[in-house]
Formats: structure tokens, C-alpha cells, sequence
């Protein structure tokens, strides 16, 4: 990296900065040639909210730029703090701006761009680790000029000035003063629907759908993404009943929290007995831990809570299964037993340990009385020391009847989106929280016992149990594509304190950790080695003969996989990146390298982003954005100016986002955006709302796809927008007119329609959005059945804006060459007219 340096003009004088803001419209007469600028941030916040400008004429009045508007943000590592911020202008014409990224002062970012609104990637440095050509040039930047004080509010802070020249100025109010028009726009809510929409007749729409001008469409554009978030795995999908059945927890897991230890979710009771932990002789290095139940007194039992309780179902059965050894002369019987709270026996069978070396043991547990808390208690019948590990016990009920299997309910809902594709495993769990805990897919296939568990990013434990073999077995039981996501080298760039490249709190975490160079040849390997684990020879290669030793020996035909995730674009992360590309593209051409664009729909690591992929020539590219419902109802033109000849579009993790969580107001939100998305289907390949799963009271993000605890299944509004889109999807998109009989921009846009074929059924499928507080009254106009009258399905999803538990209605309506159709106030509707009747 490199610092240009420059003369600088430096002003003396207290600066306050607590007038209004210059509008961009005000008209100055005898405008100045320049102003001065100091760039400030709020200190509540240690600038984590972003940089800021104020503006003066004469260095006496200051006014800040749009309204504290902030052109800039810190991205580093999980502090974000941007604290003593220095702009300057250098010899090359460059704006440089510099600042601390904690209060200790020991590490910087610095940050180039060429108007103050456009700003290039950042890099960072630490005062005592970088070459002190830098740092001098960083202290002679941040030092340059006479120390300011500035008076905003109650804070006091200190600045530089600097000239701007007034045209400058006055375009980077316009940029600002637009943003915040955007943001008010975008925060445009339902609630404010009887005042924005007060009067409004019903809407009459008239919507003729062009036959002839088609164009060919993804057939995959509805996936899901799936991360271990919000107990999605463990506890979750994963039919898994017992927790930490490997005494793996670990403080590393929960946060440095010391009650998550290998006894977490265990308990003995009983006399004269004790429980006890032990690393002495395991039965694989990657599972070390493992009880030791010493028994003075039968009668006392080692318990299992499992997940928030065991449910068990009258007359089910339930595979259960433990690795044991005697560690006393004799072994002896040990009863395994189902209890219900109130104490009841529901379930048992007897098992005998007589080795004294490590042995599974499998029994079936027949259930007698239904149970939502049951526990597990393993009750020794005699005196003795047993070794217990990977004490495990599932349904035989699960999807599909797997063993090792997921939970059929769960995974039902999900199945019945028709996904496309399944993204896993994630979402920030697969760049991991620093590069130790990058999620390494060799630890997550093979016997159990042998599964390297890892801390979650999200701040609990995975034994991965649900690992890379059970994905791709889901995916073809549900007859999805497996999207694989990797990370490139780079940890999450949010990553705290994990990083083993870790100096200080905060030196070198997140996306300066990089894997270092001399390992990325054996990271590479790994990823090569996992497509080849998906698809090789169960014969011929080493992967694929691991794979058919799992019980897969036909390849899985995985056609994708995702390097990287919303990472920052970084020169530490586009080194790796390329290099894991080329290799992937040399070995493997046939498989589609999806790169990132950063965790936004616009700035820098987008910007980026989509440069170092156009410039690779990486073939699609996966965006992120969470945003407001009026972001998707004023964004519906997003990707209508898409380059056609640049990266297709992966929109990988999206959702409307309202405090309280989904909503029919979001769900409507992303219907609407979705029919956008349909028209443009030929760039927009695929899509995965984020994230998917979420167990009540385990939740860390609050809008999911689908809610749920050990006994339902709550899907939300936004569940059901999926799944109608997914359940109908096309591979032709017929272009369509919408004709209003009103004119108002903010109607206008509240009206979505996407009319689809599906070649191979020729069936045509309409979507149809109003997202208005009256009903639209559409004339439909589709030349080609004319003359016809078919019966068609229609899926209609509506209710009053802030309704959770909603759930579609279907019905059937007559359909031809013209047919009648209102839309309900506030309402997605799926029409799908058959072909053939
Ligand atoms: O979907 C939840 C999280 O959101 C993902 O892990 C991450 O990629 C994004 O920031």
C-alpha cells in the first residue's frame, strides 16, 4: 500500500457544526471558488455509523454536508469504529482518508476516492507491523494541518480542514441529498397507507400479455440457502435427539461462556455415583472427550436433556446408539430408558457392556406414551466404571427414512418450496469466524465418531452430524441442485477474536487473516478434492471411493459452487480468490465458479466485486441484500440495466426486513420483487431467501423463512411468496403490459405482474402482485386462448399487512383469450392456466 502525499492548507479557528444543511436547490449567488471541509464522526458510536462532512465558507460558520449524510463506513473486522477521521488532498488528485480502527491507536484503515462519494477498497495496517515507509506517510496524513476543534452538539471533536472547491461541494450535497431522498423512499411502510392512499377507488389494471415476445428464463430461480443459524442444524433439521452427544462442547463454542463444556445438556442422579469427563483413550482424536460413569449404587442414571426436551411418539420407534467400554473388572448391564417429566417410563431396553475397549451399540427404543419433554436416562444395573461416548438416538422416522437422517416435518416444508437448488452451509458459517474456524468439509463426512465438531460462528456448538455427505443426499432426495459455498481463503470479514493470526484485539482480524500463502496450495486441494468427493468415479478417483464407502457410489452431479461469501474485497482476498478459481476452472471447466459482490446491493465490495469477476471472467455472482419493504417496491428496476454480457446473477441471500420480523407486509414486499426478478430471469439465474430455518427461542436473526420448535412448523408469510414462485416456475418469460386507470407513481408501483411459461407443460403461469389497501380489477388479455375456456388454478395469499400466520387459498377460476380477475387489497395471486385440459 501506498499513501500519496500532498501539501495541505491548514485553517485555525473552533469549528460548529450545528446549522441546517445546504440544500442542493438553494441558489447561491456569487458562489465562492472553494469552501472548507472537515470530515468528522459521531462519537456515541465511536464512528461506527460512518464518516461525515461539514462544510464552511469562511472557516468561522459550519454546516454539515446533507444532513450528516455518511459517505463512508468502516468495514473492519467486527469493531467497525472509525475514529479520528483525516482527509486530504494528494498531488495525484486523489482524495486519501485515514483513520484509527480503535482507541488504542495502533491500527489504521486508509481509503482512496476520487469525489468523497465513490470509495476504493480499504486497507489496513498496524503502526507497529507495517513497513515504516507507511507509516510515516500515515502519520504525516493524519497529523497534516493544525489540530481543529469541533463543536457538533454535545460531542467536541477534533479535524483538519481542507479546500474543496465549491462545485465539489455542491455535488457532494446533491449525492448526499439523494441518498437521503432514497432512504426515505425506502423506508416507505404499509402503515402509512391510510394517509398516502386515502381516497383511493379501486384500481382498474388492463393487462395484455404478448405471446410472441418471449425470452428464455432460468429454470432454477427458486433455491434455498441453508446455515446452521438460529439451531437450523443441531437441534433443528439434523433428527439428531440427544445434544452435545460427543462431550465436545466446548467455552469456544458459546462465547467463552464456561457452562458450554463437555457436561452441557448431561446431569446424573442417583447415590453414590459421579460423572466425570476424560481425554485418556478416545475413540478418534477428532472426537477427545468422552464420560466416565463410576457406580457405587445402582439406581443413579446419567441423563440427556436433548434439545429444549425429547419428543417422543406413541408406538414410534427410535434408533439408539453408544460407543462403550468397561474401565472395571466386570462390565455389566446398562438399562437405556425414555422418561416423561413426571418421571414415567416410556421407553427402555437393556444393552451389556462387557469390552473394555470402545464398542457401538445399537438398540431400538419402542415408545409407549407420547412425550414433547422427555429425557434419556442410562441407568447402570451394577457396580462398575463405564466409558460412554457418541450417545446418539434418532427416529426411525426420519425424511425419507434416513439413517443419520433429518427431521421429516422440517424437511418436508422445505421440500415442498420446490427448490431448485440447496445452498450450504452457508452464509457466514462457511468462511467461519477467523481461518481456524473456516468450515473444513473433510471434518463433516465419514462415521460420526470420527466428524471433527466446530464452534459455530453464531456461538454454538456443531457436531456436524449434518455435514457435507447428508447435504448432498438431501439435495437428491429433494431433487435439488447441491450449491456447495467455500470460502476464499478469507474468514468472515465480522470475524472476531478467533483468528490464529491474532496480535492484539484487534490486528489482523477478520479479512487481513487470509490463509497464509504457503497453506493455500493445501486449502485449494481441499476444494478440488470436494468436487471430486460429489462427483468422481467411485472407483477410479480417491474422493469418489470415499463417497460409494458412504453409501453414494453413483456421483452426486454437483454443477455449482460458491467461492467466497459477501467477503470484502480486500487485496487479501482477491489473491486467493483467483487463485481458487483458476485452479477449479482448470480442473473442473464444467463446473459454474459463483465469486461474491460484498454484503450490499451497492458500494465498494459490490463494486468490486463485480469488477474482479468481470475481469476473471467468472461466470455468475452472488449478491447480497437485506433491506426494507420499500427498498424491493422502489428497486424493481434493479437489474433491468444488468450488463447481459457481464457475471450472472446469484441473488443469494435476500428478504424484506421489518423490526418484529416477517411479515405479510415483507412477504408482499418480496412477492413484488420477485415478479421484477422473473422478468429479468435471463440474467437473475437463481435465488435464495436468507436464511431459511429458525427455532423459537434459539433465534439469532430475526426474519427467517420458516420458524419452528420441537413440535410445529411455523412457516412464514415469506414461506408461502416461495413457495408459490417455486411451485410455478417457467423457463419462458412472456413480456406483458400493465395499463392503469390511475396515474399516481406510488400506485404504479405497487402493482407487480409476471406472466411465465412452462415449456415442457406449456402450462402459463401469472403472477400477480397489489400491494395497495383496494382491490385491482384486472381485464386480462392473452390472445393465444382466445376462443378458450379453461379452468385454471389460482393460489391466492392475502391479509391485512401486519397478519404472521398467514396461509394461501386455492381455488379455480375460468380463463381464455380475456378473462376478469380482482386481486384483493394487499395480496399475491398465482394463476396457472393448463394447456391441456
Ligand atoms: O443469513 C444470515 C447471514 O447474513 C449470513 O450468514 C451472512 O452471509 C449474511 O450476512
Amino acid at each position: 500500500m501506498k499513501i500519496l502525499l500532498l501539501s495541505t492548507i491548514v485553517i485555525i479557528g473552533s469549528i460548529i457544526c450545528s446549522q441546517p444543511a445546504l440544500a442542493a436547490t438553494d441558489k447561491i449567488n456569487n458562489a465562492p471558488d472553494s469552501v472548507y471541509i472537515v470530515p468528522y464522526t459521531t462519537t456515541h458510536d465511536d464512528g461506527r455509523s460512518g464518516m461525515r462532512f461539514a462544510w464552511s465558507p469562511d472557516g468561522e460558520q459550519w454546516f454539515s454536508v446533507a444532513n450528516g449524510y455518511r459517505y463512508v463506513r468502516s468495514d473492519f473486522g467486527n469493531t467497525k469504529m472509525m475514529i479520528a477521521p483525516r482527509i486530504i488532498k494528494g498531488q495525484d488528485g486523489m482524495w486519501h482518508a485515514v483513520w484509527q480502527l480503535s482507541k488504542t491507536g495502533k491500527a489504521f484503515a486508509y481509503v482512496t476516492s476520487t469525489d468523497l462519494t465513490q470509495w476504493s477498497r480499504q486497507t489496513y495496517f498496524m503502526a507497529d507491523d507495517t513497513d515504516k515507509a507507511t507509516y510515516a506517510a500515515y502519520t504525516s496524513l493524519a497529523s497534516a494541518g493544525i489540530k481543529k476543534q469541533i463543536i457538533l452538539g454535545k460531542d467536541t471533536l477534533e479535524s483538519y480542514m481542507q479546500k474543496l472547491p465549491y462545485k465539489e461541494l455542491e455535488q457532494l450535497i446533491r449525492y448526499g441529498e439523494h441518498k437521503n431522498f432514497c432512504n426515505i423512499e425506502d423506508g416507505e411502510l404499509m402503515k402509512q397507507d391510510a394517509v398516502r392512499f386515502a381516497g383511493l377507488p379501486p384500481v382498474i389494471a388492463d393487462i395484455r400479455v404478448n405471446m410472441e415476445q418471449t425470452k428464455t428464463i432460468s429454470n432454477r430461480l427458486i433455491g434455498v440457502f441453508f446455515e446452521d443459524l438460529n439451531y437450523a442444524a443441531d437441534g433443528g433439521l439434523y433428527a439428531e435427539l440427544i445434544q452435545n452427544r460427543d462431550f465436545e462442547y466446548s467455552p469456544k463454542d458459546g462465547n467463552k461462556n464456561k457452562d458450554w463444556n463437555s457436561t452441557y445438556a448431561w446431569s446424573i442422579t442417583g447415590n453414590n455415583a459421579s460423572f466425570s469427563i476424560s481425554e485418556a483413550h478416545p475413540i478418534h482424536p477428532n472426537n477427545p472427550h468422552y464420560a466416565i460413569l463410576d457406580i457405587q449404587q445402582p439406581g443413579a442414571a446419567l441423563i440427556n436433556a436433548g434439545f429444549d426436551g425429547i419428543v417422543v411418539k406413541k408406538g414410534e420407534k427410535y434408533y439408539f446408539s453408544m460407543f462403550t467400554k468397561t474401565l472395571s473388572e466386570k462390565g455389566g448391564k446398562i438399562k437405556i430408558c425414555l422418561n416423561s417429566k413426571d418421571g414415567k417410563e416410556i421407553a427402555q431396553a437393556t444393552l451389556s457392556v462387557t469390552s473394555d475397549k470402545w464398542k457401538k451399540q445399537n438398540i431400538v427404543l419402542t415408545a409407549t406414551a407420547n412425550a414433547t419433554d422427555a429425557v434419556l436416562a442410562i441407568v447402570p444395573q451394577n457396580i462398575g466404571k463405564y466409558g460412554l461416548d457418541m450417545i446418539s438416538l434418532f427416529p426411525q422416522k426420519t425424511f425419507k427414512g434416513r439413517k443419520n437422517g433429518l427431521r421429516a416435518d422440517l424437511t418436508q416444508a422445505i421440500a415442498d418450496i420446490h427448490p431448485r437448488f440447496v445452498r450450504f452451509p452457508g452464509g457466514c458459517l462457511a468462511h467461519g469466524d477467523g481461518i481456524d474456524n473456516i468450515y473444513d468439509w473433510k471434518g463433516s463426512i465419514g462415521a460420526l465418531e470420527t466428524r471433527k465438531p466446530m464452534p459455530n460462528i453464531w456461538r454454538y456448538h456443531q457436531t456436524r452430524g449434518l455435514g457435507y455427505y447428508e447435504f448432498f443426499q438431501f439435495c437428491e432426495d429433494i431433487n435439488a441442485e447441491p450449491l456447495p459455498v467455500v470460502a476464499a481463503g478469507v474468514p468472515c470479514q465480522n470475524s472476531g477474536q478467533r483468528s490464529h493470526h491474532s496480535k492484539d484485539e484487534i490486528s489482523c482480524a477478520g479479512q487481513q487473516g487470509g490463509i497464509p500463502m504457503e497453506e493455500m496450495g493445501a486449502y485449494i486441494q481441499d476444494i478440488l478434492d470436494l468436487i471430486e468427493y460429489a462427483n468422481g468415479d467411485a472407483k477410479k478417483t480417491k474422493w469418489g471411493k470415499i463417497r460409494a464407502q458412504s453409501g453414494h457410489p453413483k456421483p452426486f452431479n454437483m454443477k455449482f459452487i460458491g467461492i467466497g461469501n459477501e467477503d470484502m474485497i480486500t487485496d487479501v482476498f482477491e489473491e486467493r480468490f483467483t487463485m481458487i478459481y483458476k485452479a477449479i476452472k482448470e480442473k473442473y471447466p464444467e463446473i459454474t465458479v459463483i465469486g461474491t459482490t460484498g454484503p450490499f446491493s451497492e458500494g465498494t465490495d459490490y463494486e468490486e466485486g463485480w469488477a474482479l469477476a468481470t475481469q476473471l471472467g467468472v461466470p455468475m455472482v452472488d449478491e447480497h441484500y437485506y433491506k426494507s419493504p420499500g427498498w424491493f417496491i422502489n428497486h424493481q428496476n434493479y437489474y433491468d440495466y444488468y450488463d447481459r454480457n457481464k457475471p450472472q446473477v446469484y441473488l443469494g441471500e435476500y428478504a424484506a426486513h421489518l423490526k418484529g420480523g416477517p411479515n405479510l407486509e415483507t412477504a408482499l414486499a418480496e412477492a413484488l420483487y420477485l415478479t421484477s426478478i422473473e422478468r429479468n430471469a435471463d440474467i437473475v439465474t437463481m435465488t435464495s431467501y436468507a436464511p431459511l430455518l429458525a427455532k423459537e427461542g434459539r433465534t439469532q436473526w430475526n426474519t427467517d423463512l420458516i420458524y419452528f420448535n420441537n413440535t410445529e412448523i411455523k412457516p412464514s408469510a415469506s414461506y408461502y411468496v416461495q413457495q408459490m414462485y417455486g411451485q410455478n416456475t417457467g423457463n419462458e418469460y412472456l413480456t406483458s403490459t400493465v395499463a392503469l386507470n390511475n396515474d399516481q407513481n406510488a400506485v404504479r408501483k405497487r402493482i407487480g405482474v409476471s406472466v411465465v411459461r412452462n415449456k415442457e407443460q406449456g402450462d402459463i403461469i401469472m403472477k400477480l402482485v397489489n400491494m395497495l389497501p383496494v382491490s385491482t380489477k384486472a381485464q386480462v388479455a392473452l390472445p393465444s386462448l382466445t376462443g378458450m375456456d379453461i379452468q385454471a388454478q389460482i393460489t391466492i395469499l392475502s391479509g391485512q399487512p401486519e397478519d404472521k400466520s398467514v396461509c394461501p387459498a386455492s381455488g379455480s377460476i375460468k380463463a381464455g383469450g380475456k378473462f376478469y380477475y380482482e386481486m384483493p387489497a394487499y395480496s399475491f395471486t398465482v394463476i396457472r392456466i393448463p394447456q391441456k385440459q
